[in-house]
């Protein structure tokens, strides 16, 4: 059943490779690359591993999404790419290929803003998803709240004026020698914790949408090293869930501080923070007490891949944008 445009989707702005090919918002392949492992010894993801793992992957990954949604690349209607923001090398190696790619093929070409693809991520699951809409995205580089006018039509209402929500997650983590990436590391540590064990501080209580972590770094490490010196350790999962509560606590308020300042009926979340148990559990219950709908992506849709870029070049294609052969990426691109 195909009711839309045949999009091949590539993301490649961090440390995934992200293939996916979409028929209107129907997914038909989508497969991914991780490189995890080989940033995980860096404690991080470092850029120049970054690129070069992509270079290897794309080739392979595209015949492979091809092959699993059973088209041939003549197929296709538009060939679209994330164009920015992300790591400049790590940008480059997709958007050529695609660019390239679609020239050969004769097909139009849709950059796309990746963050603008966390927006329409909700979109490939949830039919009834449509602006207006309050999205909260939360990855390891960006930690904003946007309320969605409509689709091309964005207001940054809020930012984290420091640290990103993911990025707070793993240098905790990794100060606690959990590992990276440290998000799934501390939503796992948290099972059985009490959120309300240790008081860690709210930043920017003043401030309606914006949120700040690098404060919470501060004292959670303060706290840590203060405990040991005493030999009063508080057991892990008591920890890592009340410092957990600290950055969800900040981003379902600022979340909800939109929605009653825009009036907007509708919720969404994108960026890989989004697959937080915690963070979904309580913007569930914050969407139920304000009779909001909630829209999140399944953990797999929350984190980097290619059908959101896919369901972005939708909409665009749709609406006629053909993005220049003589384009290039744009690693600092900012929505709106
Ligand atoms: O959107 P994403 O895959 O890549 C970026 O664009 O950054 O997000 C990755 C971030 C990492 O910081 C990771 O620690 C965090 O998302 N993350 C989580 C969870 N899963 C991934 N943070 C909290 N809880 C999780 N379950
Ligand atoms: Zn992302």
């Amino acid at each position: 059943m195909s009711d839309g445009p045949l999009i091949l989707g590539i993301e490649t702005s961090c440390d995934e490779t992200g293939v996916a090919v979409v028929a209107g918002l129907d997914v038909r392949s989508s497969v991914l690359a991780s490189q995890t492992e080989e940033h995980a010894r860096f404690g991080g993801v470092v850029p120049e591993v970054a690129a070069r793992a992509h270079v290897e992957a794309i080739r392979p990954l595209v015949h492979e999404a091809v092959r699993q949604a059973g088209i041939h690349p003549g197929d296709i209607d538009a060939i679209a790419a994330t164009q920015g923001p992300g790591l400049v090398g790590s940008l480059v190696v997709g958007y050529a290929f695609a660019k390239s790619l679609a020239w050969s093929l004769r097909k139009p070409f849709i950059g796309v803003d990746h963050m603008e693809g966390h927006l329409f991520a909700p979109r490939l699951e949830h039919a009834g998803y449509h602006p207006p809409a309050v999205v909260l995205l939360a990855s390891g580089g960006h930690s904003q709240i946007v309320h969605v006018r409509g689709w091309g039509d964005y207001d940054v209402l809020g930012s984290t004026i420091d640290d990103a929500a993911g990025e707070a997650f793993d240098k905790l983590a990794r100060f606690m020698g959990l590992g990276y990436p440290g998000g799934p590391a501390i939503d796992r540590a948290s099972d059985g914790g009490d959120p309300a064990a240790i008081a860690f501080p709210r930043a920017l209580r003043d401030r309606p949408f914006d949120v700040s972590f690098s404060g919470l770094k501060t004292s959670v490490t303060t706290f840590l090293e203060k405990a040991k010196a005493a030999g009063d350790v508080p057991p892990l999962p008591d920890v890592a869930a009340s410092l957990q509560e600290a950055i969800v606590d900040a981003l379902v308020e600022k979340t909800f501080n939109a929605v009653r300042e825009t009036g907007a009926r509708v919720v969404a979340g994108g960026g890989g923070v989004l697959a937080n148990r915690r963070l979904r559990q309580r913007l569930a219950e914050e969407a139920d007490a304000h009779d909001v709908e909630l829209y999140l992506p399944s953990p797999a849709l929350c984190t980097d891949n290619g059908a959101m870029i896919a369901a972005a070049a939708n909409f665009w294609f749709d609406a006629g944008r053909e993005t220049p052969w003589r384009s290039d990426v744009e690693p600092g691109l900012k929505l709106g």
